[in-house]
């Protein structure tokens, strides 16, 4: 675990979705560093006890009234970091409507309320599935976004609110377009806990320890060495590591950037399933099915903007990291 990387002494942050998976990884690194989180989280997707860093108010972003009232009870705070959303990408297309009331509504109710009180610092967490369809890897943020799906449809409509209200209204922001988010706390006391789970690693994790019988990969045709498509892995504590950064390019003059957050390093699918195999050292099951529209071939970051700006470099993700704290987590959760 990484400590004390910048002194969040005396400093309250709210994280808007802080029962997650990433948020409560990104609460853990604001205790660590001295800072204190608060977290704001509906609990539709997370989970109160993975809220152990600080206090939290139970309140959905949806609910314009009930978020203002909120953030007035906090008007004091600085910096809102903002990762609530509805993820999953399959249930956004058959619920689009559901997909951008919760996302983009959720969203400019939580701008709104940000300007009646102290708060003009904004970290959010976007992803790498704003970007269109492109060959040309590493991915630069110059890249157009043409996103394909309705998940990163939402998130590019957020991202050019967050630019409007910085335009017109003066908010510092620095927009994070997290890759793959993989991996856990050393601890083993948060992890990924998604329901329904759609990410490869914790499926896969879920197939060697037998509690499903076999997986899918999608697509064993495509033009990379093994056949299955490429992504960027990037651990979660690394992803935390990148808000705190953040937090300290304000200080530093920062106000306003878009900014990857990967390795840089291409993973296939099967070097994951491999790399849990030799960690876990049991068989992950898998069957080849076909390919999903949308799903590029490859899709890994060119980090040069977050070094840049943020004096971000990954520090956890190497793969065999990321598999044995991920697996670290799920045995403690299914007790193994
Ligand atoms: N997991 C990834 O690989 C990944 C990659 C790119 C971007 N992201 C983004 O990072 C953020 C966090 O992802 P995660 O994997 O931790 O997801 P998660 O589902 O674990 O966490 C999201 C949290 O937001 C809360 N939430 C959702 N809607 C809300 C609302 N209306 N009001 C209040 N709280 C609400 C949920 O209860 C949950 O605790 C998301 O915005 C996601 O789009 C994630």
């Amino acid at each position: 675990m990484t400590k004390s990387i910048y002194n969040l002494q005396g400093r309250e942050f709210i994280v808007v979705g802080g029962g997650g998976y990433i948020g409560s990884h990104v609460c853990k690194m604001i205790d660590d560093n001295s800072g204190t989180p608060i977290t704001f989280d509906n609990f539709s997707a997370g989970h109160k006890h993975a809220v152990k860093w600080g206090q939290y108010v139970d309140v959905d972003l949806r609910d314009r009234k009930a978020t203002h009232a909120a953030f007035q009870k906090h008007k004091n705070v600085k910096t809102v970091i903002h990762l609530a959303s509805s993820i999953e990408v399959g249930i956004g297309e058959k619920q689009p409507a559901e997909f951008y009331d919760n996302n983009v509504t959720g969203a400019l109710n939580l701008l709104m309320a940000m300007r009646e009180t102290d708060a003009d610092r904004l970290i959010f967490s976007s992803t790498c599935a704003t970007y269109g369809e492109t060959t040309n890897m590493p991915l630069l943020e110059t890249e157009p976004q043409n996103p394909f799906s309705v998940y990163g449809k939402t998130k590019l409509a957020i991202e050019g609110m967050i630019q409007s209200f910085h335009k017109a209204y003066g908010l510092n922001y620095v927009t994070l377009r997290y890759f793959n988010a993989s991996g856990a706390d050393d601890s083993g006391e948060i992890g990924e806990e998604h329901n329904p789970e759609t990410h490869l690693i914790p499926i896969a994790l879920e197939a060697a320890a037998g509690r499903r019988p076999r997986m899918k990969i999608f697509g064993t045709d495509y033009g990379t060495p093994d056949g299955t498509c490429i992504r960027d892995y990037i651990h979660v504590n690394d992803i935390a590591l990148a808000h705190i950064k953040s937090e300290q390019a304000f200080d530093n003059g920062l106000s306003n950037a878009e900014v990857n957050i990967g390795t840089g390093v291409g993973i296939s699918n099967l070097e994951i399933l491999q790399t849990i195999e030799r960690v876990t050292g049991k068989p992950v099951p898998y069957d080849a099915a076909p390919r999903r529209d949308g799903d590029l071939t490859q899709l890994y970051a060119d980090g040069t903007r977050a070094k840049e700006l943020l004096e971000f470099m990954p520090q956890h993700s190497n793969l065999e990291n990321i598999i044995k704290t991920a697996w670290n987590f799920h045995r403690q959760k299914w007790d193994l």
